[in-house]
């Protein structure tokens, strides 16, 4: 089994050109050194993704912008003196420092710097950037826990440092700030509102097309996922099993189970937008882990981080 590392070991295994799974706030990231294009292929492979997407560069608190990143507009600085450390990811004009390959041969990088004291403390010592996608093999549900990133991946990688479940539980707001135009490519944590707030400006949303993680189907169990309004979840989920399938449910106390039920379980119970984030994913993975056929998820309050839920909820919808 894929060994659990401690951080001298996973900044000797970066330094070499290793992989290494590693905890952040948001999701756990699979890294390599960002300045290594062979480490950066070897992630692109273990992934399975296609080399054309690029990869988010992660960076310790006291990096230095200008080493990543050139011509940095006023607003990209702006943000990550508000946000970093944090859920939030800047597309800026990468520096020769950055490995295209870790761009998918673009000449802008995603950068952040996460909020994590174990990812800190790894990416301190590394002294780098740490080149890390989410540590899940491509297409599918990000992993919240160092068993997920187990359960993800074998030898390809050389381990993963354990930091505990993560507290966001979905990706970081990516904001791409090479235009005037400020756009958000991918919902999370810090909403469009908050950064409009910040700059005092309109900011739009969508954009790229590179980013996977804003391809329509994503973060995709192997259960159809349907999303579901809380007051039709019992008679959808009465119709599932009538059907024959065994059905998993993600919704408030109560909702779908109000009688015990054969071929209906209960993922996991949500409360606040940011509690539906932070159980989302352990959720999804569960459903295959139990062999579910269908999952209903409740619709999320369109509400903070309600709005990134909804978005990865939608994704995994189409994906089956
Ligand atoms: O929270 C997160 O962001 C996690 C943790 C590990 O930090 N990372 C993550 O990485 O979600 P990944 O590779 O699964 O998603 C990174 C996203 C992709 O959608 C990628 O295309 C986009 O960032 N991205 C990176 N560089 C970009 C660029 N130069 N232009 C447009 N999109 C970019
Ligand atoms: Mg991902």
């Amino acid at each position: 089994m894929t060994p659990l590392l401690d951080l001298e070991a996973a900044v000797r295994h970066l330094a070499a050109g290793a992989l290494v799974g590693f905890p952040t706030e948001t999701v756990y990231g699979l890294g390599a050194d960002a300045s290594n294009a062979d480490a950066v292929r070897s992630l692109y492979a273990a992934k399975g993704r296609p080399p054309g997407h690029p990869v988010i560069v992660h960076l310790g608190r006291d990096a230095v912008l200008d080493d990543w990143a050139v011509d940095v507009s006023g607003a990209a600085r702006r943000l990550v003196a508000e946000w970093w450390p944090g859920p939030l990811t800047v597309v800026v004009a990468a520096s020769p420092r950055v490995s295209r390959v870790a761009t998918g041969g673009l000449d802008t990088v995603g950068l952040r710097v996460p909020d994590h004291p174990v990812a800190l403390a790894l990416l301190e010592r590394f002294g780098g950037g740490v080149a890390a996608p989410s540590a899940n093999r491509f297409g599918r549900v990000s992993p919240t826990t160092a068993e997920a990133v187990r359960a993800e991946f074998g030898a390809e990688i050389a381990g993963v440092v354990d930091g505990g479940a993560c507290g966001v539980g979905v990706e970081s707001t990516i904001v791409d700030c090479t235009s005037d135009t400020i756009r958000v490519l991918r919902p999370g944590a810090i909403t469009a509102g908050m950064i409009g707030g910040l700059l005092e400006t309109e900011v739009v949303l969508g954009g790229s097309t590179r980013a996977p993680g804003t391809l329509p189907s994503h973060y995709a169990p192997a259960a159809r996922v349907e999303v579901v309004p809380a007051n039709e979840i019992d008679a959808r989920a009465t119709a599932l099993v009538e059907a024959g399938d065994r059905v998993g449910i993600i919704a408030e106390r109560g909702v779908g189970t109000s009688e015990s039920r054969v071929g209906v379980v209960t993922l996991a119970t949500v409360g606040s937008p940011d509690h539906y984030a932070q159980i989302l994913y352990s959720a999804l993975r569960s459903a295959d882990d139990l062999g579910m056929d269908v999952v209903l998820a409740v619709q999320p309050e369109l509400d903070g981080i309600g709005v990134a839920v909804a978005d990865r909820l939608g994704r995994a919808a189409t994906g089956r």
